[in-house]
């Protein structure tokens, strides 16, 4: 199989083509197409770049001559549009970027697989296949603090873990299905949404053979430090403020990445056609929650390990609470969000792996052994950005 993935430089697309590489070798070949922004790292590829399985191309999704040629030339069997403007944050000081990227770019990759994929007749090469990546932020938002939460309906151990319910039933009752009103109340989620509804109107109207996928907040290796839970590691080292907007008490519904990826392969390869998929972890938290848990991660590592310890800004003082720090809360910040992911596991077999117990201290110690991918990365302009969002807050 052949896999066009673009935003693979970024978070879930790097995880993505090492998960596709792994599991099935020599049956994938992957070519990457990213335009490299701020959010792109090429080092992340550096190992599986060296296979001749794996191509990279530098391009805009919204480049029709550069997609053109990579589906004349590389002839794809599935394209994987990760390629995006992801941070809400982001979006909210300057919207323009994520119309043109998350929305026309979408556009365009569609209209270029349409004229390489159709047939004169009007059907489509058989195999061919768009995924579009997409988020439950374009739901909007639930309420927050409803007790009594209902059952998911199907066998899982994740599940299980809460006596056959989500965890989430401590915070609400209502969870985000396929057939949700879209309602996206961020720039971010607004684009998110546009583009949902344009490849579902490809769909109906040109019988494009795409599918949807509905993901919750992902965490892992390799996600860029501008985000809740890698932007928390790295100020805990380095002994600075972690900043919690608001009261702390938003939840999300946290996936690891790999999980993300396993359900996307088998959208890909088991969905189908036309139709949306969400993907959930059964598992919410509350922000202070998280912060939480990454301070008592890294004090426990460093406690027990002096190569960890030597990380710390200020190597005799483990970390504590004293430095979280509420600050001004995120405009129109979401309060909920919850994903009920009961079709795309009851009827492709896909079920979330890693718990959060083991998912959050794996990443907080990927975090501490590769520190150097992060210091490459927030010693450029990552300071400017993070001076202009947090200083005076
Ligand atoms: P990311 O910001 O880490 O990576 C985005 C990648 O896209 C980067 O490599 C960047 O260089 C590339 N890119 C940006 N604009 C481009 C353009 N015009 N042309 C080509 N490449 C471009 O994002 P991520 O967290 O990996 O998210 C990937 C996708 O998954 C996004 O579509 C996002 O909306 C969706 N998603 C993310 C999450 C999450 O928690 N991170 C959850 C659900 C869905
Ligand atoms: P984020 O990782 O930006 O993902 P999203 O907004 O797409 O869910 O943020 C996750 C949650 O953490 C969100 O409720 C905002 C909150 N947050 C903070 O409290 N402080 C921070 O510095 C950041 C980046 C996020």
């Amino acid at each position: 199989m052949k896999y066009l993935v673009t935003g693979g430089a970024g978070f879930i697309g790097t995880n993505f083509v090492k998960y596709i590489l792994q599991t099935h070798g020599r049956q994938a070949q992957i070519c990457v197409l990213d335009a490299l922004t701020y959010a792109g790292n090429l080092s992340s590829l550096h190992d599986e770049l060296q296979s001749e399985l794996i191509s990279f191309v530098h391009a805009d999704i919204g480049d029709r001559e550069a997609v053109d040629r990579i589906l004349l030339e590389f002839k794809p069997d599935y394209v994987v549009n990760f390629a995006a403007e992801s941070h809400v944050d982001r979006s909210i000081d300057d919207p323009g970027i994520f119309l043109r990227t998350n929305i026309l770019g979408t556009q365009n990759l569609m209209d270029c697989c349409r004229k390489a994929w159709q047939n004169p007749d009007g059907s489509y090469m058989p195999g061919k296949r768009f995924l579009q990546v997409s988020t439950d932020e374009v739901y909007g938002s639930l309420l927050r603090d409803i007790p009594d939460g209902r059952r998911f309906d199907i066998p899982h151990p994740l599940c299980d873990a809460a006596g056959g319910r989500s965890e989430s039933t401590a915070y609400g009752n209502d969870f985000f299905t396929e057939d949700s009103p879209l309602q996206p109340r961020s720039p971010y989620s607004a684009s998110k949404a546009s583009a949902d509804m344009l490849v579902l109107a490809y769909i109906h109207t040109y019988g494009f053979p795409a599918l949807i996928t509905r993901c919750s907040n992902n965490y892992g290796p390799y996600q860029f430090p501008e985000k809740l839970i890698p932007l928390i590691i790295n100020n805990v080292l380095q002994n600075k403020p972690l900043p919690v907007y608001g009261d702390g008490r938003n939840v999300r519904d946290w996936l690891y990445v790999d999980d993300h990826c396993a359900a996307i392969d088998t959208v890909l390869r088991r969905g189908r056609l036309g139709e949306v998929y969400n993907i959930g972890g059964f598992n919410e938290k509350q922000n202070i929650d998280i912060v939480g848990m990454i301070i008592d991660e890294v004090a426990r590592l460093c406690n027990e390990n002096d190569r960890y310890r030597a990380l710390l800004a200020e190597p005799d003082r483990l970390p504590d609470r004293s430095l979280i720090t509420f600050v001004k809360d995120r405009p129109g910040h979401d309060a909920r969000y919850a994903i009920d992911p009961v079709k795309t596991a009851t009827e492709l077999g896909w079920a979330p792996r890693i718990p959060f117990a083991e998912g959050l201290p794996r990443t907080v110690r990927w975090y501490l052994d590769q520190r150097k991918w992060v210091t490459d990365i927030v010693d450029g302009d990552y300071q400017m950005y993070y001076h202009k969002m947090y200083s005076g807050r």
